[in-house]
This record gives structure tokens, sequence and C-alpha cells, in this order.
């Protein structure tokens, strides 16, 4: 049995994550706000922080895996702080005890917004870890009102795709034999769509920004089983990756972008 370690374990794709992890006698260790073993605020470096020594504790510093799909897709700038640095920061902060399991893996949820328009000046403070920076840019955009202000969302999280990319390959990750990817969801039926979900006029637009002709709107068990292989022992290989499990939607939008 492996101990992996879930972000936004109380909720939707993590709650499904760890949920199916417990069943197959796996050990959790959760991470979220409220109704986890680790409560703690991932948009605050304060709580990154407590949060790493609360997992070191409760595993005795080994840890197998980490699975991060804590997520907020609020237009507001702490959607940056929480989707970004609450995953890059934390995993960076958790890198000792992965490289003490026989098989460390690391997975994080980044989404299919990572191909909609960005903040290019929120990415690149992003990738150079200022924190500051990328937060400032987004407030001045939320103060544009919610669709500028959402720009946060897509930008956080092509910058935490192009985060895995660049990190994966480095003597931190590749060097200590951490595989490192991403699996990006089309729309994905939890607390975090429902609002989104709950007019024919809502659909129909959340549906035309993201086409899924395959199985349409899917289930966090659809984007849990890949999060659950690419943090299995059987992946050696796979690192770096963004994989679009999405229903489609990318081979829509990119098309022969290979
Ligand atoms: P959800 O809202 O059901 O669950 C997210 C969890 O993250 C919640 O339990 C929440 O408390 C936790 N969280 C939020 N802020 C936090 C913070 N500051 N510190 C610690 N935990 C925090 O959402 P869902 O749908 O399960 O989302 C999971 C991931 O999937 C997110 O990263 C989201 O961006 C991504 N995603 C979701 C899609 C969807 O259609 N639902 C589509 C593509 C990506």
């Amino acid at each position: 049995s492996r101990t992996y370690v879930v972000t936004g374990s109380a909720s939707g794709v993590g709650a499904c994550v760890a949920g199916l992890l417990r069943e197959r006698g796996d050990r959790v260790v959760g991470v979220d706000l409220r109704d986890a073993e680790v409560q703690a605020d991932l948009s605050t470096d304060e709580g990154r922080e407590r949060a790493v020594e609360e997992v070191l504790a409760a595993t005795d510093g080994t840890v197998d895996a980490v699975v991060a799909c804590a997520g907020i897709s609020a237009p507001v700038p702490t959607t940056v702080a929480v989707n970004f640095f609450g995953v890059t920061r934390f995993l960076t902060g958790l890198l000792p005890a992965l490289e003490r399991s026989q098989a460390p893996r690391v997975a994080v949820v980044s989404s299919m917004a990572t191909l909609q328009p960005v903040s290019e000046a929120i990415v690149d403070a992003c990738l150079a870890d200022d924190e500051d920076e990328a937060l400032r840019v987004a407030g001045t955009l939320a103060e544009q009102g919610p669709q500028v202000g959402y720009l946060a969302y897509p930008s956080s999280k092509r910058a935490l795709s192009r985060w895995v990319r660049r990190e994966c390959v480095t003597a931190a990750w590749a060097g200590r034999g951490i595989p490192l990817n991403a699996v990006a969801p089309g729309t994905v039926l939890t607390p975090m769509t429902t609002q989104l979900l709950s007019t024919p006029e809502s659909v129909a637009m959340v549906d035309a920004a993201v086409p899924m002709p395959l199985n349409g709107h899917q289930s966090p068990e659809s984007v849990a089983s890949l999060l659950l292989w690419l943090t299995d022992a059987a992946n050696t290989h796979v690192t770096g990756q963004t994989i679009y499990d999405d229903g489609g939607a990318d081979a829509v939008l990119r098309g022969d972008d290979v």
C-alpha cells in the first residue's frame, strides 16, 4: 500500500481520487480548507508551509505520491494563488518526502482552459515564481469586471501546465526519479460547475466554449482514473505531459497541432 497526498480532497475530483485510493487500501492524507486530515489554506505561503509540516507529521516523512486537485475558478486573484502557487510551492515543499519513496509520482489537475485566451503577464509572473506580481496583475484585471477577471483561471492553468513541462526534466524531479504530469479535463460534473450548468442558456455557453463530442460532460471518476494511473508505480516514463482528458475539446479546438 502507498501513501498519497490529495489536495482538494473534500469535494469533486479530489474527493473521488481519495475515495478510490481508500477503497483499494492505499493511505490518503487529504488536504483541504475543511473536512480533511490536513486543514490548510493553499492560497497563502503560511497555509502551504503548515500543510507541508502537517503532511510530514501525518506520514512520518515519506510520501509516495501527490495528486493536486485543489483549485477555484472565481474571477479573482486568489484563483492564481490557489491554482498555481498553491500547487507549485506545496509540491516543492514535499520533494524531500517524495524522495524517500521507492516509486514517487506527482500529478496535478490543469484544465482545457489552458487553450483559452490568457493574460501573458500573469503566466510570466507565475513562471518567474513572482506571486506578488501575478496577484497584482490579476487584481487589475478583476477590477475590469468578471469577464476580464476570469483570465486569472486560464492563465493559472496554462502556467501550471508549462511549469510541469519545465520542471519535470530538472534535477529536482527527473533527478529524483519523479514523473510529473498534468491532467486537463473538459467540463466535469462537480460543485465547481453546478451553478454554471443550471440553465439551458448557460449550458449552451459552456458547451460552445468547451466542445465535448465524445460522451459529453464528464464524471469526476473519468478524471480520477487517469490521475491514479499517472501516479501509479506502473508509470515509469510519462512525464511533463498535459493529458487532455476532455471528450475531444482539445482535438476540436487545436485540430492538427501535433
Ligand atoms: P470542487 O470545487 O468540487 O473541489 C475543489 C476543492 O478544492 C474543494 O474541496 C475546495 O475546498 C478546495 N480548495 C479550494 N481552495 C482551496 C484552498 N485555498 N486551500 C485548500 N483547498 C482549497 O472542484 P472540482 O471540479 O473538483 O475541481 C478540481 C480541480 O479540477 C480544480 O483544480 C479545477 O480547476 C479543475 N478542473 C475542474 C473542471 C470542472 O469542470 N469541474 C474542469 C477542468 C479543471
